[in-house]
């Protein structure tokens, strides 16, 4: 039994939230992908589940994605909707975007889809040694020219530039948060970002400074981000 006494700031709300990887397939048995594991949009979820609100996850599936887990008074304001590629990301979100509040985009979502991908398997003998690629679309942006009343948080995971690409990101798609997120470069390991529990980085916001925050498990991370939603945005509402 749980005795923490976590506050019920979010029970008004109905949260869209985006997770884990897109992939786009190549032919019937391969696929292109990202280093996502969706641990912090199951983060963001379950932290939205223990302060009350309602949480319409659209979720990337590919093998080992972590899905949210909710307690078992929270599990009838969960609903998790499963998605392969950006554009069924996509068509899920919007139908959903209607009834809700705000939308936490924490999906890796692959730019670009091959662009014909074969529905037969690919033989070795004939396999081409190019792939062509189109640009896929953009599901943040489709649910932000969607959007009527709802406020939006983005992630961005970057190896360089970190707080400056986030700004330039904050701006160019209109949101109101942005969580910069460094990641480790090809090589190199890192305490944030992809494929581990902690994630830290800078949260920057349309109408307040930025705020650090240190390296720390994703879940105290997600409660973190909340508390700045919570104050800032939704106070902003009532
Ligand atoms: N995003 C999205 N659909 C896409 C690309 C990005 O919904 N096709 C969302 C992500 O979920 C994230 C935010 O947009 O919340 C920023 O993603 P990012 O990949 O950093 O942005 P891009 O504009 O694609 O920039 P980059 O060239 O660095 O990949
Ligand atoms: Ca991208």
């Amino acid at each position: 039994q749980l005795t923490e006494s976590t506050t019920q700031d979010l029970v008004d709300v109905h949260v869209l939230i985006t997770s884990g990887p897109t992939t786009t397939p190549i032919d019937a048995v391969r696929y292109i992908t990202n280093h996502s594991t969706g641990r912090m949009g199951a983060a963001m979820a379950e932290a939205a589940l223990r302060r009350g609100a309602r949480v319409s996850m659209v979720l990337g599936i590919d093998k080992g994605v972590i899905r949210p887990v909710a307690s078992a008074d929270a599990s009838s304001r969960l609903s998790v909707v499963e998605v392969r590629t950006a554009e069924e990301m996509a068509a899920a979100a919007l139908k959903i975007l209607p009834e809700a509040n705000g939308v936490i985009a924490t999906a890796a979502v692959m730019d670009y889809r091959v662009a014909e991908p074969s529905a037969k398997k690919l033989k070795r003998a004939n396999a081409a040694t190019t792939l062509d690629l189109v640009p896929s679309v953009d599901v943040l942006g489709s649910l932000r020219e969607a959007a009527s009343d709802q406020w939006f948080l983005g992630f961005a995971a970057e190896t360089d530039d970190v707080v400056e690409n986030g700004q330039l990101k904050l701006d160019r798609k209109g949101l109101d948060f942005l969580f910069a997120n460094p990641v480790a470069r090809i090589g190199e390991t890192s305490a944030t970002g992809f494929q581990v529990g902690t994630n830290g980085g800078t949260l920057l916001a349309r109408d307040a400074a930025p705020r650090d925050f240190a390296v720390m498990s994703k879940a105290a991370l997600a409660e973190a981000i909340w508390d700045v939603v919570a104050e800032t945005r939704l106070a902003s509402n009532q």
